[in-house]
């Protein structure tokens, strides 16, 4: 049942050209392909086996001659041909039924219109085909449908033709001139309006820009708009990169598995990551849509013209362009905050899943279903590879690097290897040892200790690297080696605090242990280390209070000046976690309370930035330095540092939230976005202080909002509270917003992240709620992913929010694999609890991998978890 990326092989046959009509029905859409295969004669065969799911197989022709039965095998997996000439054009006829297709894979029907998902393996949904990346192929396409019910019809590429057929029928002629390979086909039909603008490349050509939205959205699209023309002027600008045909077309569907899809030409996205106006997206809602266009845009370089050879490589595309996509958000906002917000993300998930049942290396070896290996690690910790490969050869030569790969790889489907391989020619480096970074699993530790030699003056930092212990026994879990790491250092003046500028620099590990020795001090200096977070590793540093605390007031790098206010904070946090379970009293250290002040106070930096300094680390990232995680002590420690501080800078909290709030009507420009996010972090330290002035406060911002990220803010601090403010709350936010799927599914997610005791309650009856759905993966998610993401619920010890995640995996699987194999995930983690809940989740995991019939998709991540 397992796929290998040892075991591949290159394709028996070559399809160069693809001609499929679609005679579109909800029930029975007839789907002709003519595909013109050529032998490959590397390879013996004259066998071609076409991969097909969920076929109805019509008919079958070889160079127009029908084949009868006996001339072709076919199984619930393929058809299979025989004796096949050097080059001929098959033909195939099936029929698929949209309207069935709760899957969100292949062609399915969202809001009455069509629409396809294909990658990674959707398009064998469709037709017969030879669905795998390295078979690209030109396209053209035919659609035919009812005028009525599908007035506009989508697909790749340039529109060549349209004509009416009568009988209130009509036909739309595509054609996509770039070869591309199966999962990049997509074709949209039904009621939709559109969005226009245009966008000038470098060169000259105009572009015809198109957002495609149902009539009811036609107002939420210029953001998208505009967000796509930044993304096409930042790629010839810091790349070079032009788009390539005439038309650029994004859609917005309601029903869709992930965030969006980079068909050619023709994208498909989520409609969370398109449509937006104030009243109803937040400002993340906004910063998200912007980096969802772009890493959709950037694909068509880094994914479509160049793509993978096989599914192992996918990182070869989506790192590389979760890097890019990284790289604009930074220049668009601020690079320091984003590169915050990215390692935190980083830490709060992908470091999970690399020390779990789910560990990979970002190439994985194997899988039983691809969809499951579209990860935290083959995106983000493939996104921080890349940007090692950045970090070391600078960004011309990280350009350098690039130029070659398209110059040597352009319209071909590549590897991993051939990536590495034009970084290291173009620079005439040896990247040999950075093979490891995709051949091996886990989070490494590095583990940095200091010397001071007064008598020569000089200062060493020994860096030393490790990787942590795995079980279950995956691939690239064991006999792992050391690997190269850019590790970025500065020296500041222990007095001063000044930056030691001669000293600022990337010390290259690439064995287990090595010195690295900086000489010329008058002092011993404080060291910032891993600066930028250089390297996706733990740093392991003993570090004193009060070396924290100077670092927090003055490292110049924005990410460990950040990072040393976090671990101090985790480091007080952790030690009273344990306290709450040893029943030691609590108490705000005097060391947190002056270091925190201190950040209250610092009007040098920008106001995003002082928000993250903040915020306290999530429980999530403290738990991962415990023995055996304790999600109450943790909570009640957390929950204890917040209300203290809420109490001890009360007026200080009172004044700035004052100041922030005056700033007047909604305005979208980055100062007011950071200081929207400042005042709602400090709403909710005076929201720990439930006193009558704070909840006046709360539901002011909640009745006089202009904007969704002040109003949800609220309304999330509401739904914490036991007073009738909450329900007035949640149930005028529904009234006013009831017929807005986007918006209601903040509503649901609001109530599965709140803290209070019957919070499991609370979820189980909004999956009563007749808005609930589970065949709209947002919805599913906005309830239930929400409610696994909010620690102290989910993990309660009796065990009844465990119970009820299982119960709704095993009511979603057989409809929706890809969306239940999401939600049974949040099991992963269960070994790092205590033996109680330990035994609760793996009585869970047995009754999901007992289920009879059980999709492989659960079925995979389910045996993981059990054998791990
Ligand atoms: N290539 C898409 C993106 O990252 C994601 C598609 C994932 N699809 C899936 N079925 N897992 O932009
Ligand atoms: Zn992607």
């Amino acid at each position: 049942q397992a796929v290998y990326r040892s075991d591949y092989q290159p394709p028996t046959y070559w399809i160069d050209n693809v001609e499929l009509e679609f005679d579109l029905d909800p029930r029975e859409t007839l789907v002709t392909a003519r595909i013109a295969v050529r032998r490959n004669a590397d390879q013996a065969s004259h066998t071609l086996e076409l991969a097909g799911q969920h076929l109805q197989l019509q008919s079958v022709s070889v160079d127009g001659t029908p084949l009868s039965a006996n001339e072709y095998s076919i199984s619930n997996e393929s058809l299979t041909l025989t004796e096949l000439p050097e080059t001929c054009v098959i033909e195939t006829q099936v029929l698929v039924s949209p309207v069935s297709n709760k899957t969100l894979s292949g062609l399915y029907q969202t809001s009455g219109n069509y629409c396809t998902q294909c990658e990674a393996v959707g398009f064998r949904r469709i037709t017969y085909f030879l669905d795998r990346p390295d078979v690209m192929a030109t396209y053209r396409v035919t659609l035919r449908a009812d005028k009525k019910t599908c007035p506009v019809m989508l697909s790749n590429g340039n529109r060549i033709a349209q004509r009416d057929l009568g009988d209130d029928r009509h036909e739309v002629v595509w054609e996509d001139p770039f070869p591309k390979p199966s999962y990049l086909f997509a074709l949209v039909a039904g009621n939709l309006k559109c969005h226009r603008g245009t966008f000038t490349t470098a060169s000259g050509r105009e572009v015809a820009l198109e957002i495609w939205v149902e009539p009811q959205n036609i107002d939420k699209c210029e953001h998208a708009l505009v967000s796509l023309q930044k993304s096409m002027k930042w790629d010839e600008d810091v790349f070079g990169l032009e788009y390539d045909l005439d038309i650029y077309m994004i859609v917005a569907v309601n029903d869709f598995n992930m965030g969006a899809m980079e068909n050619k030409g023709l994208n498909v996205f989520n409609s969370k990551y398109v449509l937006a106006l104030p009243e109803t997206a937040t400002d993340e809602d906004y910063m998200l849509i912007e980096a969802v266009i772009a890493h959709e845009y950037f694909h068509n370089w880094t994914g479509n013209r160049v793509t993978c050879r096989d599914w192992f490589q996918l990182t070869l595309k989506e790192g590389l362009t979760v890097f890019r996509d990284q790289q604009f958000t930074a220049d668009q906002t601020s690079a320091a905050v984003k590169r915050i917000d990215d390692v935190s993300g980083l830490r709060a998930g992908q470091f999970v899943e690399d020390s779990g049942p789910m560990a990979h290396p970002i190439r994985p070896e194997s899988y039983i279903s691809m969809d499951n290996f579209y990860t935290a690690t083959v995106y983000r910790k493939g996104a921080e590879i890349v940007r090692m490969y950045h970090t070391m050869l600078g960004p011309e030569g990280f350009r350098r690097g690039l130029d070659l790969y398209f110059q040597r790889h352009d319209n071909s489907a590549v590897t991993c290897d051939d990536f590495r391989a034009a970084m290291a020619d173009a620079n005439d480096m040896n990247f040999d040892r950075f093979d490891r970074w995709y051949s091996q699993a886990g989070t490494p530790e590095l583990f940095v200790s200091e010397h001071w030699d007064a008598d020569k003056s000089e200062f060493s930092l020994t860096l030393q690297q490790a990787y942590p212990s795995l079980s279950g026994g995956n691939p690239g879990t064991t006999h792992r080696k050391p690997v190269p790491l850019p590790v970025r250092v500065g020296l500041l003046d222990a007095n001063s605090g000044d930056e030691l500028n001669e000293h600022s620099r990337v010390l290259q590990l690439e064995t287990e242990s090595e010195t690295f020795t900086f000489s010329g001090l008058n002092a011993k200096p404080i060291a910032s280390v891993l600066r930028g977070f250089s390297a996706p590793v733990r740093l392991r540093m003993d570090r004193s209070d009060a070396e924290l605390a100077f670092l927090m007031a003055h490292d110049t790098d924005a990410l460990n000046r950040w990072d040393a206010g976090q671990t101090l904070a985790a480091k007080l946090l952790l030690q009273s976690a344990k306290d709450v379970s040893d029943g030691v009293e609590l108490k705000l250290s005097e060391h947190f309370r002056s270091a925190f002040a201190r950040v209250l106070q610092d009007d040098a930096v920008d106001e995003a930035f002082k928000a993250l300094a903040l915020t306290l680390p999530r429980e999530s990232v403290l738990g991962q330095e415990m023995d055996v995680i304790d999600p109450d002590a943790l909570h009640t420690a957390r929950e204890f540092f917040r209300s203290r501080l809420g109490e001890v800078f009360y007026t200080e909290f009172m004044a700035m939230y004052h100041a922030l709030a005056a700033d007047g009507a909604y305005q979208n420009d980055q100062t007011s976005i950071n200081r929207r996010r400042l005042k709602n972090v400090v709403l909710g330290y005076l929201a720990t202080q439930h006193s009558d002035e704070v909840i006046a406060l709360i539901r002011n911002q909640f009745e006089r909002a202009d904007n969704m990220t002040d109003k949800q803010a609220a309304l999330s601090l509401l739904a914490d509270l036991d007073t009738p403010d909450r329900e007035q709350a949640l149930a005028a936010f529904y009234d006013q917003y009831h017929h807005d799927p986007l918006v209601i599914d903040k509503w649901f997610a609001v109530q599965a992240g709140s803290q209070r005791a019957d919070g499991i309650e609370q979820v189980r009856q909004l999956t009563e709620h007749q808005d609930f759905c589970m065949e709209n993966p947002n919805r599913v998610r906005s309830l239930l992913g929400a409610f696994t993401q909010n620690q102290v619920r989910f993990h309660q010890a009796d065990g009844a929010g465990y119970q009820l995640l299982a119960d709704y995996v095993l009511q979603i699987e057989a409809a929706n694999p890809q969306l239940a194999a999401r939600l049974v995930a949040a099991f992963n983690s269960y070994r790092r609890f205590d033996a109680s809940r330990q035994a609760i989740i793996r009585g869970e995991l047995k009754r999901i991998a007992d289920h009879p019939g059980l999709c492989k998709d659960v079925h995979e991540i389910v045996q993981r978890a059990l054998s791990f």
